[in-house]
């Protein structure tokens, strides 16, 4: 005890800033899959961010090696490595947000549907723990499909009686990365400075980026936002191709978690205005889940926001995208109930 507040001391200047003179909270972060392709590098940007106090990384091989690694960074957060089945319940015990990349990635050929039947039973088990473990953490949903895993995840915890639609998110930020980055390109935009919200869901055409709400504005032609809109929509496509076999995109996804669940960390630390895109339980469609932005919160999901105006090129990508997002889904939900 005496040795952990000497550390928080020594990096108050770090972790206090922005907060007045408030200290910053304890947060355990949990990141399950971490020895993955995107579980080392979201550990590595997990342990560098001031608001973690306690960084725990389970996975079912290789989680001691990425936490002794890890551990080794002069940051705030304790890091300690869980391994294998029997230790997933102290990795996710008191765990304020957990992380889940877990289960197998695309390669060339193949649609993020395809991972459906290992990946949707591993974050049905996965799941499962944290109702038991951590009812009240934050759920980061990373494991695709995404349209599918968090339906999974939603019907498990309703079994389980600890259902949360505030708690259960669904992490597009990669879809809002991309976004950004391809705008900034086309538009000759510093990219730092623009905001595209990306909403929908994520796999191929149910992403929907809304370049008409774009800033700062650019006078881009239909074409170059038909570009655009295929480019943010393939850019998982794009990786995997150039990764010709090795994966899907690790680097970026790991920078967009990061950056999510420092989103959800500030929420849940009273930060006001916190507005990120995210897959969640929603009424802004008569699809009972759907990507767009969200006010995050003490509890979450303060409020889910809606579309805005939307561009006649839009409105059309919207109903063109429902009828693949509600299968889906209920294909999500039917699995979970089998
Ligand atoms: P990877 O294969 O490199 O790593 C996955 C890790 O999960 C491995 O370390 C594996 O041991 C672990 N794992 C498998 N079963 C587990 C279980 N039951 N409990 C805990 N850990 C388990 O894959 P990568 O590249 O890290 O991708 C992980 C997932 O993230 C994939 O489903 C991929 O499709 C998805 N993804 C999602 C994106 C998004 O935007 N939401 C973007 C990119 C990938």
């Amino acid at each position: 005890r005496s040795i952990r507040s000497a550390v928080t001391r020594g990096t108050s200047h770090l972790s206090r800033r922005g907060y007045g003179t408030e200290p910053v909270p304890e947060r355990k972060v949990a990141v399950l899959g971490a020895a993955g392709g995107i579980g080392q590098p979201l550990s590595l940007l997990m342990k560098l961010n001031p608001l973690v106090s306690s960084l725990s990384l389970y996975d079912i091989a290789g989680t001691p090696g990425v936490a002794a690694d890890v551990s080794h960074i002069n940051t705030r957060s304790e890091v300690v490595g869980y391994q294998g089945e029997e230790q997933l319940g102290k990795a996710l015990e008191g765990a304020d947000v957990v992380i889940i990349p877990a289960g197998v990635p695309r390669k060339p050929g193949m649609t993020r549907d395809d991972l459906f039947n290992i990946n949707a039973g591993i974050v049905k088990s996965l799941c499962a723990a944290i109702a038991k473990y951590c009812p009240n953490a934050l759920v980061n949903m990373i494991s695709n499909p995404v349209n599918s895993t968090v339906p999974i995840a939603a019907e498990v915890f309703k079994k389980a009686g600890t259902y949360d639609e505030k708690r259960l998110f669904g992490v597009t930020t990669l879809d809002v990365v991309r976004a950004k980055t391809f705008y900034a390109g086309k538009a000759k935009v510093p990219v730092a400075e623009v905001n595209v919200p990306v909403v929908g869901g994520h796999a191929g055409i149910t992403i929907l980026p809304l370049f008409s709400q774009a800033t700062p504005q650019a006078n881009l032609g239909d074409d170059e936002i038909k570009a655009l809109t295929k480019r943010t929509q393939d850019g998982g496509t794009e990786v995997v191709e150039a990764k010709a076999g090795k994966g899907s995109a690790t680097l970026s996804m790991a920078y967009a978690g990061a950056l999510f669940a420092d989103a959800c960390l500030k929420g849940l630390n009273g930060v006001p205005d916190v507005v990120e895109c995210s897959f969640v339980q929603s009424t802004v469609t008569e699809l009972p889940f759907f990507a767009s932005k969200v006010r995050l919160g003490k509890n979450g999901v303060e409020e889910v926001l809606g579309l805005g105006s939307l561009s006649d090129f839009e409105k059309q990508g919207l109903e063109g995208l429902k009828a693949e997002l509600k299968s889906s889904i209920e294909k999500g939900i039917k699995f979970a109930n089998q």
